[in-house]
Protein backbone atom coordinates (compact mmCIF):
# COMPACT_ATOMS: atom_id res chain seq x y z
CA UNK A 1 0.00 0.00 0.00
CA UNK A 2 1.16 3.61 -1.12
CA UNK A 3 2.12 5.71 2.08
CA UNK A 4 -0.69 8.44 0.88
CA UNK A 5 -3.33 5.23 0.87
CA UNK A 6 -2.01 4.59 4.22
CA UNK A 7 -2.34 7.94 5.91
CA UNK A 8 -5.93 8.18 4.18
CA UNK A 9 -7.03 4.89 5.99
CA UNK A 10 -5.40 6.73 8.96
CA UNK A 11 -7.88 9.59 8.50
CA UNK A 12 -10.62 7.47 7.89
CA UNK A 13 -10.17 5.77 11.60
CA UNK A 14 -10.10 8.73 13.05
CA UNK A 15 -13.66 9.79 11.82
CA UNK A 16 -16.20 9.69 14.57
CA UNK A 17 -19.26 7.52 14.28
CA UNK A 18 -22.15 6.59 16.49
CA UNK A 19 -22.14 3.10 16.29
CA UNK A 20 -25.53 1.80 15.80
CA UNK A 21 -25.24 -1.57 14.71
CA UNK A 22 -22.50 -4.81 15.20
CA UNK A 23 -19.88 -5.91 13.26
CA UNK A 24 -19.19 -7.25 10.81
CA UNK A 25 -22.11 -8.41 9.24
CA UNK A 26 -21.91 -11.98 8.15
CA UNK A 27 -20.81 -13.22 4.73
CA UNK A 28 -22.66 -16.71 3.79
CA UNK A 29 -21.97 -18.67 0.64
CA UNK A 30 -25.13 -19.13 -1.32
CA UNK A 31 -24.73 -22.85 -2.51
CA UNK A 32 -28.16 -24.06 -4.10
CA UNK A 33 -28.77 -20.66 -5.36
CA UNK A 34 -25.52 -21.24 -7.33
CA UNK A 35 -26.72 -25.04 -7.93
CA UNK A 36 -30.02 -23.83 -9.31
CA UNK A 37 -28.04 -21.40 -11.58
CA UNK A 38 -26.47 -24.29 -13.28
CA UNK A 39 -22.58 -26.04 -13.74
CA UNK A 40 -21.20 -23.01 -14.99
CA UNK A 41 -21.68 -20.65 -12.03
CA UNK A 42 -19.53 -18.69 -9.85
CA UNK A 43 -19.49 -19.19 -6.40
CA UNK A 44 -21.74 -17.04 -4.79
CA UNK A 45 -21.74 -15.27 -1.55
CA UNK A 46 -23.73 -12.79 0.35
CA UNK A 47 -22.80 -9.81 2.54
CA UNK A 48 -25.81 -9.57 5.36
CA UNK A 49 -26.00 -5.46 5.77
CA UNK A 50 -29.72 -6.35 5.80
CA UNK A 51 -28.59 -8.17 8.87
CA UNK A 52 -27.63 -5.04 10.92
CA UNK A 53 -29.22 -5.17 14.16
CA UNK A 54 -30.51 -1.89 14.47
CA UNK A 55 -33.74 -0.79 13.22
CA UNK A 56 -34.37 -4.14 10.45
CA UNK A 57 -31.11 -3.02 9.01
CA UNK A 58 -30.07 -2.53 5.97
CA UNK A 59 -27.00 0.00 4.37
CA UNK A 60 -28.64 3.46 5.76
CA UNK A 61 -27.07 2.27 8.60
CA UNK A 62 -23.88 2.49 7.98
CA UNK A 63 -24.42 5.80 6.77
CA UNK A 64 -26.00 7.33 9.29
CA UNK A 65 -23.93 6.30 12.00
CA UNK A 66 -21.23 8.90 10.78
CA UNK A 67 -23.88 11.67 9.82
CA UNK A 68 -25.77 11.23 12.72
CA UNK A 69 -22.02 11.58 14.86
CA UNK A 70 -21.75 14.81 12.96
CA UNK A 71 -25.07 16.13 13.87
CA UNK A 72 -24.25 15.49 17.61
CA UNK A 73 -21.08 17.22 17.14
CA UNK A 74 -22.57 20.30 15.63
CA UNK A 75 -25.36 20.02 18.59
CA UNK A 76 -28.08 19.26 16.54
CA UNK A 77 -31.59 18.66 18.43
CA UNK A 78 -33.23 17.69 15.54
CA UNK A 79 -32.53 15.58 12.54
CA UNK A 80 -34.19 16.47 9.03
CA UNK A 81 -34.21 14.52 6.02
CA UNK A 82 -36.62 13.52 3.18
CA UNK A 83 -37.80 10.64 1.14
CA UNK A 84 -41.07 8.43 -0.17
CA UNK A 85 -43.21 6.93 1.43
CA UNK A 86 -41.95 3.48 2.03
CA UNK A 87 -38.03 5.02 2.28
CA UNK A 88 -35.65 2.79 4.01
CA UNK A 89 -33.81 6.10 4.76
CA UNK A 90 -36.21 7.80 6.50
CA UNK A 91 -37.02 4.98 8.56
CA UNK A 92 -33.26 4.33 9.73
CA UNK A 93 -33.02 8.24 10.16
CA UNK A 94 -35.79 8.37 12.18
CA UNK A 95 -35.05 5.18 14.49
CA UNK A 96 -31.39 6.67 14.95
CA UNK A 97 -33.02 10.23 15.60
CA UNK A 98 -34.78 8.38 18.68
CA UNK A 99 -31.72 6.40 19.73
CA UNK A 100 -29.80 9.32 20.08
CA UNK A 101 -32.17 11.76 21.84
CA UNK A 102 -33.18 13.90 19.16
CA UNK A 103 -36.63 14.79 17.62
CA UNK A 104 -37.17 14.18 14.02
CA UNK A 105 -38.91 15.63 11.30
CA UNK A 106 -39.51 13.45 7.98
CA UNK A 107 -40.98 15.33 4.34
CA UNK A 108 -42.15 12.75 2.44
CA UNK A 109 -43.24 12.63 -1.10
CA UNK A 110 -47.05 10.98 -1.45
CA UNK A 111 -49.90 10.99 0.96
CA UNK A 112 -50.64 9.24 4.15
CA UNK A 113 -51.35 5.83 3.76
CA UNK A 114 -54.77 4.73 4.93
CA UNK A 115 -53.26 1.65 6.96
CA UNK A 116 -50.36 2.68 8.04
CA UNK A 117 -47.39 -0.65 7.09
CA UNK A 118 -43.91 -1.05 6.30
CA UNK A 119 -41.46 1.60 6.92
CA UNK A 120 -44.29 4.53 7.34
CA UNK A 121 -45.80 2.61 10.41
CA UNK A 122 -41.97 2.39 11.75
CA UNK A 123 -41.77 5.97 10.99
CA UNK A 124 -44.46 6.45 12.93
CA UNK A 125 -43.78 4.58 15.78
CA UNK A 126 -40.13 6.09 16.34
CA UNK A 127 -42.22 9.42 17.08
CA UNK A 128 -41.26 10.99 13.92
CA UNK A 129 -42.95 13.98 12.78
CA UNK A 130 -43.85 13.39 9.35
CA UNK A 131 -44.69 16.30 7.10
CA UNK A 132 -46.04 15.30 3.12
CA UNK A 133 -45.86 17.49 0.19
CA UNK A 134 -47.37 16.23 -3.21
CA UNK A 135 -43.97 16.03 -5.30
CA UNK A 136 -40.81 14.54 -5.09
CA UNK A 137 -40.10 18.36 -6.19
CA UNK A 138 -41.32 19.58 -3.60
CA UNK A 139 -39.15 17.76 -0.79
CA UNK A 140 -35.72 19.36 -0.53
CA UNK A 141 -38.13 23.24 -0.82
CA UNK A 142 -39.87 22.28 2.33
CA UNK A 143 -37.08 20.13 4.55
CA UNK A 144 -35.01 23.98 4.04
CA UNK A 145 -38.39 25.93 5.31
CA UNK A 146 -38.89 22.98 8.19
CA UNK A 147 -35.32 23.56 9.36
CA UNK A 148 -35.51 27.76 9.07
CA UNK A 149 -38.96 27.60 10.88
CA UNK A 150 -36.91 25.03 13.69
CA UNK A 151 -34.02 27.47 13.56
CA UNK A 152 -36.47 30.65 14.26
CA UNK A 153 -37.72 28.86 17.03
CA UNK A 154 -34.54 27.96 18.63
CA UNK A 155 -34.00 24.70 17.58
CA UNK A 156 -30.96 23.31 15.99
CA UNK A 157 -31.90 21.41 12.88
CA UNK A 158 -29.60 18.89 10.97
CA UNK A 159 -30.58 18.35 7.25
CA UNK A 160 -29.60 14.76 6.20
CA UNK A 161 -29.37 15.21 2.40
CA UNK A 162 -31.54 11.91 0.32
CA UNK A 163 -30.24 8.55 1.02
CA UNK A 164 -27.62 10.42 3.64
CA UNK A 165 -25.21 9.79 0.45
CA UNK A 166 -22.94 12.80 1.11
CA UNK A 167 -19.16 11.74 1.25
CA UNK A 168 -19.30 11.78 4.98
CA UNK A 169 -22.01 9.15 4.81
CA UNK A 170 -20.04 7.09 2.52
CA UNK A 171 -17.41 6.20 4.19
CA UNK A 172 -19.57 3.91 6.18
CA UNK A 173 -18.50 1.93 2.61
CA UNK A 174 -15.18 2.44 2.83
CA UNK A 175 -15.02 0.95 5.85
CA UNK A 176 -17.19 -1.78 4.83
CA UNK A 177 -14.61 -2.78 2.35
CA UNK A 178 -12.04 -3.01 5.47
CA UNK A 179 -14.71 -5.18 7.07
CA UNK A 180 -15.10 -7.39 4.16
CA UNK A 181 -10.99 -7.76 3.73
CA UNK A 182 -10.82 -8.80 6.91
CA UNK A 183 -12.97 -11.15 6.81
CA UNK A 184 -11.43 -13.57 4.55
CA UNK A 185 -10.42 -14.01 0.85
CA UNK A 186 -11.73 -11.19 -1.14
CA UNK A 187 -14.63 -12.01 -4.06
CA UNK A 188 -13.76 -11.29 -7.93
CA UNK A 189 -17.18 -9.37 -8.37
CA UNK A 190 -19.52 -7.39 -6.17
CA UNK A 191 -23.03 -6.63 -7.49
CA UNK A 192 -25.44 -4.06 -5.15
CA UNK A 193 -27.72 -1.91 -5.77
CA UNK A 194 -27.55 1.69 -6.43
CA UNK A 195 -29.26 4.45 -6.55
CA UNK A 196 -28.38 7.96 -4.46
CA UNK A 197 -24.90 6.33 -5.07
CA UNK A 198 -23.43 6.74 -2.20
CA UNK A 199 -22.64 3.33 -1.06
CA UNK A 200 -21.70 2.34 -4.64
CA UNK A 201 -19.13 5.42 -4.01
CA UNK A 202 -18.01 4.36 -0.95
CA UNK A 203 -17.18 0.74 -2.12
CA UNK A 204 -15.64 2.08 -4.98
CA UNK A 205 -13.56 4.20 -2.70
CA UNK A 206 -12.90 1.62 0.02
CA UNK A 207 -11.68 -0.82 -2.76
CA UNK A 208 -9.58 1.51 -4.31
CA UNK A 209 -8.18 2.38 -1.36
CA UNK A 210 -8.07 -1.42 0.07
CA UNK A 211 -5.91 -2.06 -3.31
CA UNK A 212 -8.34 -5.15 -4.17
CA UNK A 213 -8.58 -5.79 -7.43
CA UNK A 214 -12.70 -6.07 -7.08
CA UNK A 215 -14.81 -5.42 -10.19
CA UNK A 216 -18.42 -3.41 -8.62
CA UNK A 217 -21.49 -3.65 -10.54
CA UNK A 218 -24.05 -1.07 -9.53
CA UNK A 219 -27.72 -1.89 -10.21
CA UNK A 220 -30.01 0.83 -10.66
CA UNK A 221 -33.74 0.69 -9.49
CA UNK A 222 -34.90 3.70 -10.59
CA UNK A 223 -32.75 6.66 -12.63
CA UNK A 224 -30.78 6.47 -15.74
CA UNK A 225 -26.96 4.43 -15.35
CA UNK A 226 -25.47 7.41 -16.26
CA UNK A 227 -27.09 10.36 -13.89
CA UNK A 228 -26.47 7.16 -10.97
CA UNK A 229 -22.76 7.08 -11.92
CA UNK A 230 -22.36 10.35 -12.51
CA UNK A 231 -23.43 11.11 -8.78
CA UNK A 232 -21.16 8.07 -7.19
CA UNK A 233 -18.45 10.05 -9.24
CA UNK A 234 -18.94 13.17 -7.50
CA UNK A 235 -19.39 11.55 -4.06
CA UNK A 236 -15.79 9.65 -4.87
CA UNK A 237 -14.14 12.75 -5.16
CA UNK A 238 -16.10 13.81 -1.64
CA UNK A 239 -14.75 11.25 0.11
CA UNK A 240 -11.00 12.01 -1.17
CA UNK A 241 -11.17 15.33 -0.32
CA UNK A 242 -12.48 13.93 3.27
CA UNK A 243 -9.20 11.56 3.38
CA UNK A 244 -7.14 14.16 2.23
CA UNK A 245 -6.45 12.79 -1.15
CA UNK A 246 -6.23 14.74 -4.35
CA UNK A 247 -10.23 14.51 -4.99
CA UNK A 248 -9.50 14.80 -8.76
CA UNK A 249 -7.06 12.67 -9.64
CA UNK A 250 -8.83 9.72 -7.48
CA UNK A 251 -12.24 10.40 -8.81
CA UNK A 252 -10.36 10.22 -12.25
CA UNK A 253 -8.91 7.25 -11.80
CA UNK A 254 -12.03 4.93 -11.06
CA UNK A 255 -14.35 2.70 -13.09
CA UNK A 256 -17.67 3.67 -12.17
CA UNK A 257 -20.04 0.93 -13.60
CA UNK A 258 -23.82 1.36 -13.54
CA UNK A 259 -26.57 -0.85 -14.97
CA UNK A 260 -29.98 0.36 -15.76
CA UNK A 261 -31.20 -2.36 -17.59
CA UNK A 262 -33.32 -3.75 -14.58
CA UNK A 263 -35.42 -0.70 -13.51
CA UNK A 264 -38.58 -2.45 -15.88
CA UNK A 265 -41.70 -0.13 -15.82
CA UNK A 266 -40.16 2.09 -12.90
CA UNK A 267 -39.24 2.38 -9.21
CA UNK A 268 -40.93 0.04 -6.59
CA UNK A 269 -42.58 -1.96 -10.10
CA UNK A 270 -41.80 -5.33 -9.98
CA UNK A 271 -40.94 -6.83 -13.36
CA UNK A 272 -40.69 -10.75 -14.37
CA UNK A 273 -36.82 -11.27 -13.33
CA UNK A 274 -37.15 -9.27 -10.03
CA UNK A 275 -40.30 -11.23 -9.16
CA UNK A 276 -38.16 -14.77 -9.91
CA UNK A 277 -35.05 -13.56 -8.10
CA UNK A 278 -37.46 -13.32 -4.94
CA UNK A 279 -38.89 -16.62 -5.17
CA UNK A 280 -35.37 -17.74 -5.72
CA UNK A 281 -33.59 -16.68 -3.17
CA UNK A 282 -36.08 -17.48 -0.67
CA UNK A 283 -36.60 -21.04 -2.30
CA UNK A 284 -32.96 -21.89 -2.18
CA UNK A 285 -31.43 -20.29 0.70
CA UNK A 286 -34.32 -18.88 2.77
CA UNK A 287 -33.00 -15.51 1.45
CA UNK A 288 -35.29 -12.42 1.42
CA UNK A 289 -34.92 -9.64 -0.82
CA UNK A 290 -36.53 -5.89 -1.19
CA UNK A 291 -39.24 -5.72 -3.94
CA UNK A 292 -37.43 -2.18 -4.68
CA UNK A 293 -34.28 -2.21 -4.53
CA UNK A 294 -32.55 -5.61 -3.91
CA UNK A 295 -34.55 -7.97 -6.01
CA UNK A 296 -33.60 -5.86 -9.13
CA UNK A 297 -29.58 -6.14 -8.20
CA UNK A 298 -30.38 -9.95 -7.76
CA UNK A 299 -32.32 -10.22 -10.82
CA UNK A 300 -29.11 -8.26 -12.40
CA UNK A 301 -26.66 -11.14 -10.60
CA UNK A 302 -28.71 -14.30 -12.06
CA UNK A 303 -28.54 -12.50 -15.58
CA UNK A 304 -25.38 -11.77 -15.51
CA UNK A 305 -24.45 -15.59 -14.58
CA UNK A 306 -26.83 -16.91 -17.19
CA UNK A 307 -24.85 -14.82 -19.58
CA UNK A 308 -21.08 -16.23 -18.34
CA UNK A 309 -20.13 -13.04 -17.35
CA UNK A 310 -18.27 -14.67 -14.70
CA UNK A 311 -15.79 -17.59 -14.82
CA UNK A 312 -16.96 -20.77 -12.83
CA UNK A 313 -13.62 -20.46 -10.53
CA UNK A 314 -14.59 -16.83 -9.51
CA UNK A 315 -16.38 -15.61 -6.50
CA UNK A 316 -19.38 -13.02 -6.90
CA UNK A 317 -20.67 -11.01 -3.84
CA UNK A 318 -24.19 -10.25 -3.63
CA UNK A 319 -24.10 -7.06 -1.02
CA UNK A 320 -27.85 -7.29 0.38
CA UNK A 321 -28.56 -4.17 1.53
CA UNK A 322 -31.83 -4.82 3.29
CA UNK A 323 -35.31 -3.16 2.68
CA UNK A 324 -37.67 -6.26 3.29
CA UNK A 325 -39.60 -4.54 5.90
CA UNK A 326 -41.37 -3.50 2.64
CA UNK A 327 -41.51 -6.92 1.19
CA UNK A 328 -43.87 -7.80 3.91
CA UNK A 329 -45.77 -3.97 4.43
C1 LIG B 1 -32.59 -1.45 0.43
C2 LIG B 1 -31.80 -0.45 -0.32
N1 LIG B 1 -30.81 -0.88 -1.12
C3 LIG B 1 -30.05 -0.04 -1.84
C4 LIG B 1 -30.29 1.33 -1.80
C5 LIG B 1 -29.43 2.21 -2.64
O1 LIG B 1 -28.38 2.77 -1.89
P1 LIG B 1 -27.83 4.19 -2.25
O2 LIG B 1 -28.95 5.15 -2.05
O3 LIG B 1 -26.70 4.41 -1.31
O4 LIG B 1 -27.39 4.17 -3.66
C6 LIG B 1 -31.30 1.84 -0.96
C7 LIG B 1 -31.60 3.27 -0.87
O5 LIG B 1 -31.88 3.99 -1.75
C8 LIG B 1 -32.07 0.92 -0.20
O6 LIG B 1 -33.04 1.36 0.60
Amino acid sequence: MTPIYQAALNRLDAVPSFRLGHYPTPVEELPRLRQALGDQAPRLLAKRDDAISFAFGGNKVRKLELVLSEALAQNADTLVTIGGVHSNHVRVTASAAARAGLKCVLVINGSRPQRLSGNALLDELSGAEVQYVGSREERVPRMREVARQLEQAGHRPYQVPLGASTPLGALGYVRAVQELAAQGHPPHAIVVAASSGGTLAGLIAGIELAGLPIRVFGVSPDDPAGQIAATAAEIVHGVALLLGLDGKEFARGQKIVVDDGFVGEGYGIPTLASREAIALAAQTEGLYLDPTYTSKAMAALIAYVRDGRFGKEETVLFWHTGGQVELVA
